[in-house]
């Protein structure tokens, strides 16, 4: 089994005195939802999730050689531009990475990001951030030791990016990401994201996933407050058990194409997602009349038409309408007519299954 001291870097003979790289990693959605946590980015129970295509960040790192003065060096600038105030976060992910990415303290970063989604669409960008810049760190690893394997190469990418933000690790690869341990999926590991090791169904080829904008404020619950309130929360234990046995049926399901299964499952992960917000202390409600709105005209449409559409959520007001790629003319169709309304603005986004992170040329 791997273990956190296989991501601990030998020392290397190779030294690079400076270049540059630029990666684009995609936002993913979960089906099987993570919430909770243990120390050290640990899940408290597995997690699956379509990686998307559209929604994505794009890092350049640049770098170059300094002495180790035993602190961290790097700009920061977002489309271009300074950003200070992204600047704490990536401090934290560098200090939380070095034991395992020893070099970092001998060189300065430039880090140049940006997203393809509008930063404030409330749809959270620390997945595909920390992914991308975990990629760019993989990157500058594999200069300084290239006998690294590729296998190698993209675990420990997500084994960094975990680091950072958990569903950041799930970024990495496509088109579907175990996180977590889980007895049926064979090399699942809780540090590190896994593609889906079975085949999946046509049916969920090129499976889109329309965001609906209903709410583009800043975060109510930041994850890591939403994370902690799963400790001592009454209803945690049964909740991370139905994980597992929801992952087993959804590994189930995706083998065999069955769209009915798909939406019992994903419906209820979701709002099993927001039970546990309301049900925790202090308790919240991300959901705004809106979002139910959407919900409710979903499963209007469904009953109506028998096209197997339906919906999952994030720690948000936010939602993924998810559905097969030969019904998308009706349902965007259906969308605009009936959705678009209840969105902020007007505003949605149009995504589908991705491959994962991918190196761009400079
Ligand atoms: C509701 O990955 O954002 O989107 O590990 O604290 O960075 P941190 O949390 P984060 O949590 C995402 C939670 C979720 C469900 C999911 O993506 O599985």
């Amino acid at each position: 089994m791997t273990t956190e001291k296989d991501f601990v870097t030998p020392n290397f003979t190779n030294t690079v005195e400076n270049g540059s790289f630029r990666w684009s990693a995609p936002s993913n959605i979960a089906l099987v939802k993570y919430w909770g946590k243990k120390t050290n980015q640990i899940p408290a129970n597995p997690s699956i999730s379509f990686t998307l295509n559209n929604c994505k960040t794009i890092t350049q790192l640049a770098f170059s050689h300094k002495e180790n003065d035993g602190d961290f060096s790097f700009d920061l600038l977002f489309e271009g531009k300074p950003k200070e105030d992204f600047k704490p976060k990536i401090k934290k992910f560098l200090e939380r990475i070095e034991p395992y990415c020893p070099y970092l303290k001998n060189y300065h970063f430039t880090i140049d990001t940006l997203n393809t989604f509008p930063h404030s669409s409330g749809i959270a960008s620390s997945a595909s951030g920390m992914a991308a810049l975990a990629m760019n760190i993989m990157s500058l690893e594999k200069q300084l030791n290239p006998e690294m394997t590729e296998d190698f190469f993209y675990q420990k990418a997500s084994f960094l990016a975990r680091l950072g933000s958990g569903s950041a690790c799930r970024s990495v690869k496509g088109s579907v990401v175990v996180w977590g341990n889980h007895d049926e999926i064979e090399g699942s590991s809780d540090l590190f994201g896994v593609a889906f090791p079975s085949k999946v169904h046509a049916n969920f080829k090129n499976y889109q996933d329309t965001i609906l904008l209903v709410d583009k404020g800043e975060k109510q619950v930041s994850s890591t407050v939403g994370h902690d309130l799963m400790h001592n929360h009454p209803f945690a234990e049964q909740r991370f058990a139905q994980a597992h046995t929801n992952l087993s049926a959804m590994k189930k399901v995706l083998e065999t194409g069955d769209l009915e299964q798909f939406i019992q499952i994903t419906e209820s992960e979701a709002l099993t997602l927001h039970a546990m917000m309301m049900t925790s202390l202090p308790y919240f409600i991300l959901m705004k009349p809106n979002t139910l709105e959407i919900i409710n005209k979903i499963w209007a449409f469904r009953n109506e038409t028998k096209i197997p559409i339906c919906f999952t959520l994030d720690a948000g007001a936010n939602v993924h309408v998810l559905y097969p790629e030969n019904v998308r003319v009706s349902v965007l169709q259906f969308i605009t007519s009936e959705l678009v309304g209840f969105c902020q603005n007007g505003n949605y986004i149009c995504d589908a299954i991705g491959i994962g992170a991918i190196e761009t040329i400079n």
